[in-house]
């Protein structure tokens, strides 16, 4: 059995996405940073006859995303799949003339140091099964700034620049890096929103390795 390991595992599309793929058969890392929390998202899941565990680094803590990310391959099986999609805070998202450097290390070592270490943990293994994915899910700022949520636009532009670069990097090795952009609020009442729906483009997204950048639905006009 392999393993999809998500970062940023909450109630909400961290949940549906790990009802999704545990259906097709894998084992789910649930990681974010409430040990109480991931444990009761771990035991729904165990209820269900799935194979869960929750694991609990803090993803602008590099070190402990390499240590949970070994320890879900220990104990769960070799990671095939891993999704970066930890919830920004509301901190970063602060108007553009309000926003100072200080302001900026939250959201660039969320965004982008916490991607690359989670990233670089996880692609040894997936070359030692031969193939992987590494799923990107990002809000509309990630293609188009937005002048009130300034670390999240900044970092996620990083974010998604790192994305790309490794998906063609991977390419030939049969490892494909894929980003969702959602330009919408997550279960906001629309059918289409809910996390349920969102879990089956992520899914597609690695069962049929189409392009590297996806959205959800079109960014407003
Ligand atoms: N919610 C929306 O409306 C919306 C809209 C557009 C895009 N998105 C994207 O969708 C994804 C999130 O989906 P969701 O909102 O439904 O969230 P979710 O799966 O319900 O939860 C995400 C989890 O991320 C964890 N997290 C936050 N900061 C963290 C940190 N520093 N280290 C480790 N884990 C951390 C939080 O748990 P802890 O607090 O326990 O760490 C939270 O439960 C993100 O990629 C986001 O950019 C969301």
């Amino acid at each position: 059995m392999t393993t999809i390991a998500i970062i940023g595992a909450g109630k909400g599309l961290g949940l549906a996405v790990a009802r999704r793929f545990a259906r097709e058969g894998f084992a789910v890392a649930l990681v974010a940073r409430n040990q109480d929390r991931v444990d009761a998202l771990a035991a729904e899941l165990r209820q269900d006859g799935h194979s869960a565990a929750g694991y609990t680094p803090n993803v602008r803590d590099p070190e402990s995303i390499r240590h949970a990310l070994e320890r879900a391959t220990e104990e769960l099986g070799p990671i095939e799949v891993l999704q970066y999609s930890p919830l920004p805070a509301k901190e970063y998202m602060r108007p553009v003339l309000e926003t100072t450097e200080a302001d900026l290390v939250g959201p660039i070592e969320f965004s982008v140091y916490g991607a690359v270490a989670a990233a670089r943990q996880a692609i040894p293994g997936m070359r030692a099964i031969g193939h992987g994915t590494l799923l990107f899910v990002n809000g509309g700022s990630a293609v188009r700034p937005g002048g009130r949520v300034t670390g999240t636009s900044v970092a996620f532009a990083g974010e998604s620049a790192y994305a790309q670069l490794l998906h063609d990097a991977l390419a030939d090795e049969s490892i494909h890096v894929g980003q969702l952009i959602i330009p919408f609020g997550i279960d906001d009442g629309e059918p289409t929103h809910s996390g349920d729906s969102i879990a089956d483009r992520l899914w597609a997204m690695h069962t049929d390795r189409g392009d590297f950048r996806v959205y959800a639905e079109p960014l407003p006009a």
